[in-house]
């Protein structure tokens, strides 16, 4: 999958992009990610990005020139891809927005900065807006980074184990229970004597009631979406959970 990062601020993607999977994800040729600095297409002595807002009032306005012949110049026209605002105003990221754009082979973010940017950017040159949550940071490296990250994260092989992402949280429409590792007795807290068994069976049957529990403990909601069997209902009807009737 290939990414095309449109910014002002190239230099916060590099420590991070190379660190860890998302360098091995790079290496391998899983994706690959070209960081675009806005500035270069600037065309003044002093490479000017923001301006003041027409109407008056605080703070600083991104201008569209610079940002439409870069997007313009790397992506095409008409765009080969998707053209994604990084933005608090935009659909909520979730898994399964993640799952979505995660189907195209290329991606292009653009992030903003100061106040606000031009509304001729949203109207006439993006086609898709994200926001990571709601609240709002000084621009959209940092969302942009986590959108790289959790759809890389789902392209086979990035992960190198053969579950891959199927059993994250969120994934199943379920949170993942809790994990263990070595040593079986720390401070006097045990690891689950059923992880320790050896009973493949059990302890499959303990890590879907474990995910069952932990998701109606903290995201009741998530058990209203998500597909459930009959013996999950029965433990989670065990447990005190009642499903809300949905009316139609
Ligand atoms: N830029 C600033 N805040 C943001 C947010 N919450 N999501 C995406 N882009 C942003």
């Amino acid at each position: 999958m290939h990414f095309d990062i449109f910014t002002l601020l190239p230099d916060v993607f590099r420590p991070y992009l190379n660190s860890s999977i998302l360098k091995r994800a790079q290496e391998n040729g899983h994706i690959d990610v070209n960081v675009h600095n806005i500035r270069d297409w600037t065309h003044d002595k002093h490479h000017v990005t923001d301006d003041n807002p027409y109407g008056g009032g605080g703070g600083m306005v991104m201008k569209p020139e610079p940002v439409f012949e870069a997007v313009e110049d790397v992506i095409g026209i008409p765009p080969a891809c998707p053209i994604i605002l990084m933005t608090p105003q935009g659909r909520p990221f979730t898994q399964d927005v993640a799952n979505e754009l995660a189907q195209h082979p290329r991606l292009a973010l653009v992030c903003g900065r100061y106040e606000g940017l031009d509304e001729r950017i949203r109207t006439h040159l993006v086609t898709d807006e994200i926001s990571i949550g709601d609240y709002v940071l000084t621009g959209g490296e940092l969302p942009a980074l986590i959108l790289v990250d959790a759809l890389a994260r789902l392209i086979p092989g990035v992960l190198g184990d053969e579950n891959g992402a199927a059993n994250d949280s969120h994934a199943s429409g379920l949170l993942e229970g809790p994990h263990y590792t070595r040593p079986p007795e720390f401070r006097g807290w045990e690891v689950p004597a059923v992880l320790r068994s050896g009973d493949h069976g059990k302890v499959g049957q303990w890590r879907r009631e474990q995910a069952l529990l932990r998701t109606l403990e903290r995201r009741p909601e998530m058990l209203e979406k998500t597909e459930l069997s009959k013996k999950d209902r029965e433990f989670l009807k065990k447990q005190g959970w009642q499903q809300k009737v949905v009316s139609e």
